[in-house]
């Protein structure tokens, strides 16, 4: 089932998100939703609380459904490691057409739970650390616009506002 996605300002999105404890079929079905209205997005990376959901639970496909051995279940996810730096542009579901270059670690380690409750340990490099960094983040409440410099997310803000008023956010 496709969930609407939901967009910034909603607070859920600025909430920190509760850990998910039951590893059961609804989490299955959550999981299989946020997956579809990633796809449907056209996403490569959706956490839970951008579907109203505040748990601490994100996907990712970097391959965008071309090879189903990239899509990537981080359940109660943390950064276990982080090296280097990059700086690159990024794009937010909840944050529609706006794309600004953001400070990040080059490399990253994560551990989470699988769909089974089972822990593991993943790194990435270059956009999949990226992907890692900016969805933690949301489970966080943290946008990216946060990593901003306060200008130009006041500005981004500003922007986002005047949409608003148009009726066209
Ligand atoms: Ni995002």
């Amino acid at each position: 089932m496709i969930r609407e996605i939901v967009k910034y300002p909603d607070p859920v999105l600025e909430r920190q998100t509760e850990p998910v404890t039951e590893f059961d079929d609804d989490l299955r079905k959550l999981v299989d939703d946020m997956f579809e209205s990633m796809y449907a997005a056209k996403g490569i990376g959706l956490a839970a609380p951008q579907v109203g959901v505040s748990k601490r639970l994100t996907v990712i496909d970097l391959s965008f459904k071309e090879r189903p051995e990239d899509r990537i279940i981080l359940i109660n996810p943390e950064v276990i490691l982080k090296e280097g730096k990059q700086y690159e542009e990024e794009g937010c579901l909840s944050l529609p057409e706006i794309r600004e270059k953001v400070s990040r670690a080059a490399k990253v380690k994560v551990r989470a739970q699988d769909l089974d409750g089972k822990w593991f340990e993943m790194e990435g490099t270059e956009l999949l650390a990226r992907a890692f960094q900016h969805e933690i983040d949301h489970l966080d409440g943290i946008l990216f616009i946060r990593r901003l410099s306060a200008l130009k997310r006041d500005l981004i803000i500003r922007r986002i506002r005047k949409m608003q008023k148009a009726g066209e956010w």
